[in-house]
């Protein structure tokens, strides 16, 4: 069994994060998202890793490397466009052959790994395995439609009338014959190959399309919501550490990690949270569900259930929450005369005033 990790993709929805940056690297829980794929995939003894890239491909490869710190070995495949889920799985067919495969959305987020979920596919031996989850907002998503029989009959990209709330998460498990799907269809209405449509293809043409339904979280990191989501659910998870330094007018209260070199003086960190490394905090108050990546330096500010990346400055803002922060990014108050807002911001940049 192999495992092709999709990481391309335009990132439209996590603009503009994602004009400059992979957005399967952008940190939940001060690790990136596309960790949490990878070592799922390890933990199912799948070593032979193949990943899907675009143009953010290097800055994946850089990261990532050979796979070997994962305990797995990385092929890169790059796909000159993101022309849809199959078209990823063509784009990698000399990679795959017609061999036995896990599809993961480097994106997503499942709860207790897939290990799971490979030893039924390998006990069943089914020509694809489908994971559902029941979802409140099944129009954002693929979904699946079941028959008289309790088994998947229609599958539907992000219906505008969705006949059911069970959505497909992102971890695919596929047959070679996956293969023939993906070379039979044609592009959808949005000139996409959709896996969707493929898998479609594969029930029409009578073969055994295996469904679970997962009952654990699962997130898909695609929107500014569900990645502050995602960053709340892994941050409930972590057990409190110290690794750094704080003075005694600084507090830590709750289930908080402050990783090595961070410094606090003078500041609250009210947990679950976590400070990155070489960070440093100065009368500052951190809130629950943050976390603030390695090498920032935050001053006399409050933020609340945010995401901020590295080497990011942040000084005297008062109250920010909900957020998500760039690297390298300058969010200040500025005292020059005339007092006005001074703002250099990225394409499809959102600036919330209060
Ligand atoms: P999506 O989030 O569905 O697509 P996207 O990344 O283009 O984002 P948006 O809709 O905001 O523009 O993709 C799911 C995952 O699959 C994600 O990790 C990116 C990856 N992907 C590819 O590798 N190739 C592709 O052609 C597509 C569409 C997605």
């Amino acid at each position: 069994m192999k495992a092709l990790v999709l990481a391309g993709g335009s990132g439209t929805r996590l603009r503009p994060i994602t004009h400059t940056s992979a957005k399967q690297l952008v940190p939940v829980g001060n690790k990136p998202v596309i960790d949490f794929g990878l070592e799922a995939i390890a933990a199912a003894g799948i070593t032979d890793v193949g990943i899907i890239v675009g143009h953010t491909g290097p800055e994946i490869e850089a990261y990532v490397g050979d796979g070997s710190r994962y305990g797995i070995s990385v092929t890169y495949v790059h796909q000159p466009d993101p022309l849809g889920l199959a078209h990823a799985v063509l784009t990698a067919e000399d990679f795959l052959g017609r061999d036995d495969f896990v599809m993961y959305l480097g994106d997503n987020l499942i709860a207790g790994g897939i290990t799971e979920f490979v030893e039924q596919f390998e006990a069943n031996r089914p020509d694809a395995q489908i994971l559902l989850a029941k979802v409140r907002d099944p129009e954002r998503f693929g979904v699946a439609e079941l028959g008289p029989d309790g088994h998947v009959s229609q599958l539907v990209e992000k219906p505008s009338e969705p006949k059911s709330d069970l959505a497909l998460v992102g971890v695919y498990l596929f047959s070679g014959s996956i293969m023939d799907a993906c070379h039979a269809i044609e592009p959808s209405d949005r000139g996409e190959l959709e896996i969707t449509d493929a898998i479609q293809w594969m029930i029409d043409d009578g073969q055994k399309v295996a469904e679970r339904t997962i009952t654990g979280w699962w997130k898909d990191t695609g929107k500014l919501y569900d990645m502050l989501e995602a960053n709340r659910i892994v941050l409930d998870t972590y057990e409190p550490r110290m690794e750094g330094s704080m003075d005694e007018a600084s507090e830590i209260q709750g289930r908080v990690v402050i990783e090595e070199g961070a410094e606090l003086v003078n500041s609250t960190v009210r947990g679950p949270a976590i400070i990155g490394k070489r960070t440093r905090l100065e009368n500052t108050f951190v809130g629950p569900y943050t976390a603030i990546y390695h090498d920032c330096v935050v001053t006399d500010s409050e933020i609340e259930h945010s995401i901020v990346l590295e080497e990011t400055t942040i000084t005297d803002v008062g109250r920010m929450e909900d957020s998500l922060i760039g690297k390298q990014v300058e969010v200040g108050r500025s005292r020059r005369r005339p007092a006005a807002m001074r703002l250099m911001l990225g394409d499809h940049s959102r600036v919330g005033l209060v």
